[in-house]
């Protein structure tokens, strides 16, 4: 089973919205997923419960509890999705020493940018104990087409080392914002704009795919 764990504390970055969007975007690919919801907003498991998809989840929120849950999935599931929570505490810990992926979603703001490289800190910390795993990428959430905190942000992330600055970039855009509320995802939205989304979607996650096989 191959974990991803989608974290950053810093609330609204898009952890939930890209865990059910990955979720559902590996289930269509024919992927057994499982999803933790290890937030205490329960944001992706409230989602998933009220999707025809029927993708399975948990909420899951304490350090321990995670531990011993995720080897149990070991044997049932493909891929485990665990959307973290809005804090670095033990269980962002507890997941980064499961996971195979850490996936960093960043709006391109200076707060934003200073709790992703917090987040990058306790990544570096798992991959010094677990001597290499996981592996660890960022992406650009929330991103307004054409401003210059874009750039910025690219040219700023890209210094990272040990953490890659995936290419794809997920724009803001309200019919993403609709699919929470609509629970649903952008690619079951009619609409030119939906489109767009998941043809960005469909981007990213092939990215974070090939960085696993
Ligand atoms: N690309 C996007 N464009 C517009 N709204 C977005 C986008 N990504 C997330 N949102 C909205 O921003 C809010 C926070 O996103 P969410 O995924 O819940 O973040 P987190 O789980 O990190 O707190 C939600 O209302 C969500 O619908
Ligand atoms: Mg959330």
């Amino acid at each position: 089973m191959t974990v991803i764990a989608v974290i950053n504390q810093k609330g609204g970055c898009g952890k939930s919205t890209t865990s059910v969007h990955l979720a559902y975007w590996l289930s269509k690919k024919g992927k057994t997923t499982f999803v933790v919801d290890a937030d205490a907003q329960q944001s992706s498991s409230v989602w998933l419960n009220s999707m025809e998809s029927q993708i399975p989840f948990e909420v899951v929120q304490s350090p321990d509890n995670l531990l011993e849950k995720l080897p149990e999935l070991d044997q049932d599931y493909e891929y485990l999705i665990v959307d973290g929570p809005a804090s670095l505490s033990e269980v962002t810990r507890a997941v980064l020493f499961r996971s195979d992926l850490a996936l960093v979603p960043c709006q391109p703001t200076g707060l934003d940018l200073r709790s992703a490289s917090d987040s990058v800190r306790l990544i570096k910390q798992a991959q010094s104990v677990r001597n290499g795993p996981p592996k660890a990428a960022i992406f650009l959430s929330r991103a307004v087409k054409g401003t210059k905190l874009k750039d910025e942000a690219i040219s700023l992330l890209t210094k990272i080392p040990e953490t890659k600055l995936l290419s794809t970039v997920i724009h803001q855009k309200q019919v993403i914002a609709d699919t929470s509320g609509q629970l649903t995802t952008v690619w079951n939205t009619p609409g030119r704009s939906a489109t767009e989304s998941a043809r960005e979607f469909d981007k990213l996650f092939q990215e974070v795919f090939n960085l696993l096989t």
